[in-house]
């Protein structure tokens, strides 16, 4: 049976019982500003040597020029990177990730993906996750270790030339590093749709409830 009870409390399940707390609140949204601003500071370093045939919109990027992005890109990063330790270091400690996101068994992604698409996937109790979710965040909490890593290789690749050898050397941190924002950039779009198609779910993010 599953208890929707506030963070292991050990208290009885309450009438509006937290579903996300305080901490997983305050990481989320600062994620989300730290997001917004390596992309779009991303984008501009990007424009500045394309990797393929097309470049971001200047409206979308951040930084008006390669050197303003880059300060951009290296300020944020240190709040995506704390602010991502706190966050995975407090999902391990407080048991939420095992709870919450394991076990993935293919078998009830694959169901709950079709029932999603034959809008018959419930979102009735909201403290638990259906299975296409628990893939989709754990998937992008793997994309975004991917995306630091390779972002620390094209940094530092002399000092960490063992991390840019594991991308394929730098030109290949370089893909690894679009891929992976690419990555969660598709997990960011379908994400904020279902944020605001279960508005529920938005609510229980911001207020805890
Ligand atoms: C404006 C943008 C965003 C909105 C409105 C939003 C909204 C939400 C909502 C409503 C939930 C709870 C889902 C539920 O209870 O079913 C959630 C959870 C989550 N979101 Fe977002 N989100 C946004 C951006 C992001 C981004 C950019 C990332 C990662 C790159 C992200 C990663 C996550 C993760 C990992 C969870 C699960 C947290 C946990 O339970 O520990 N979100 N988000």
């Amino acid at each position: 049976m599953t208890i929707a009870t506030a963070e292991m409390s050990g208290a009885p399940p309450a009438a509006n019982p937290v579903i996300h707390p305080h901490w997983v609140r305050i990481t989320h949204w600062i994620n989300v500003i730290a997001i917004l601003v390596m992309v779009g500071s991303g984008w501009q370093i990007y424009n500045a040597s394309p990797l393929f045939p097309f470049m971001f919109p200047p409206a979308v990027t951040l930084g008006g020029w390669l050197a303003g992005a880059l300060r951009w890109h290296f300020a944020a990063m240190w709040l995506l990177v704390v602010n991502g330790v706190i966050y995975v270091t407090l999902g391990f400690a407080t048991g939420r990730f095992r709870r919450k996101l394991w076990p993935i068994r293919p078998g009830d992604v694959i169901a709950d993906a079709g029932a999603a698409l034959q809008l018959k996937l419930s979102y009735a109790d909201l403290s638990v996750y259906n299975a296409v979710q628990k893939a989709a965040y754990a998937g992008v909490l793997l994309a975004g270790a991917v995306v630091v890593l390779s972002g620390l290789a094209l940094w530092k690749p002399v000092q960490l030339q063992w991390l840019a050898a594991l991308c394929g050397g730098y030109d290949g941190a370089r893909y690894v590093h679009f891929f992976a924002m690419a990555a969660i950039g598709g997990f960011a779009a379908i994400h904020v749709a279902m944020a605001f198609i279960v508005p529920k779910s938005l609510r229980a993010m911001i207020t805890g409830r």
